[in-house]
């Protein structure tokens, strides 16, 4: 049988509990965290679409005392992953991990309207084909309760633009699978937010032009 296509473009270190770890969640989960701390209400349900190792819910957590963290991929071994980091988590504020597909529009059991404050997906979008951002923004419609976010964390261009990094990261990308590749912030993702109910709020930048996009759900 061919082998498996790799879901993360970086080898993912494992520790002997089965919790893996990857260079770039180590480089960016502070800047991230203090994004988060100024977005993220005080207490808050947030479902992960996409957690890979599973590092950034338990830094998060870990941080910010008020979170509830709900993980979910669709790649198995990161399953694997993610339940060793929940196991290990002495707090018992990670839960999951969830088997979800993002561009399904069946999230199985985070399928509760109104049940996130927030839905949070780093490094996604293009690393899968245009559909599960299609899905997520959908997802995200049916989900967020009322005022709730949207997070997405990575490179993306926009309105056209885009860093020179991130367009040879991209050809990069679409030389591996060619319906991954960076997406355009406002020309690709803001009409999928408007379509599912959602605006975009809000954009920071952050370290190796990466952006923080918040789409708040109206
Ligand atoms: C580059 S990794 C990012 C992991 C983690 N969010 C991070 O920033 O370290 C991409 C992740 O997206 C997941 N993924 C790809 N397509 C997906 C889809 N359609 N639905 C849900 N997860 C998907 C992969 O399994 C993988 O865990």
């Amino acid at each position: 049988m061919a082998d498996k296509p790799p879901v993360a473009l970086e080898d993912r270190g494992e520790s002997g509990d089965g919790r893996r770890y990857s260079p770039s969640a180590a480089r960016n989960r502070d800047p991230i965290l203090h994004a988060l701390r100024e977005l993220l209400p005080e207490k808050a349900a947030v479902l992960e679409i996409a957690s890979g190792t599973g590092e950034h819910g338990a830094w998060f957590t870990q941080h910010l005392q008020g979170l509830d963290w709900t993980y979910s991929d669709i790649d198995p071994e990161s399953l694997v992953s993610q339940r060793a980091w929940r196991a290990a988590d002495k707090q018992g504020r990670l839960r999951g991990p969830l088997v979800i597909d993002a561009s399904s529009d069946d999230w199985g059991g985070a399928e509760r309207a109104a049940a996130w404050q927030a839905i949070y997906s780093a490094n996604m979008v293009h690393i899968a084909p245009f559909g599960a951002a299609e899905g997520l923004f959908r997802g995200a419609g049916r989900l967020l309760a009322p005022d709730g976010t949207l997070i997405l964390y990575g490179p993306f261009a926009r309105h056209g633009n885009i860093a020179p990094s991130n367009a040879a990261f991209s050809e990069n990308l679409k030389a591996r699978n060619p319906d991954w590749g960076v997406r355009d912030l406002d020309v690709q993702l803001a009409p999928l937010a408007r379509a599912a109910g959602l605006t975009l709020q809000d954009v920071r930048e952050m370290p190796a032009n990466n952006l923080i996009a918040v789409f708040r759900h109206v």
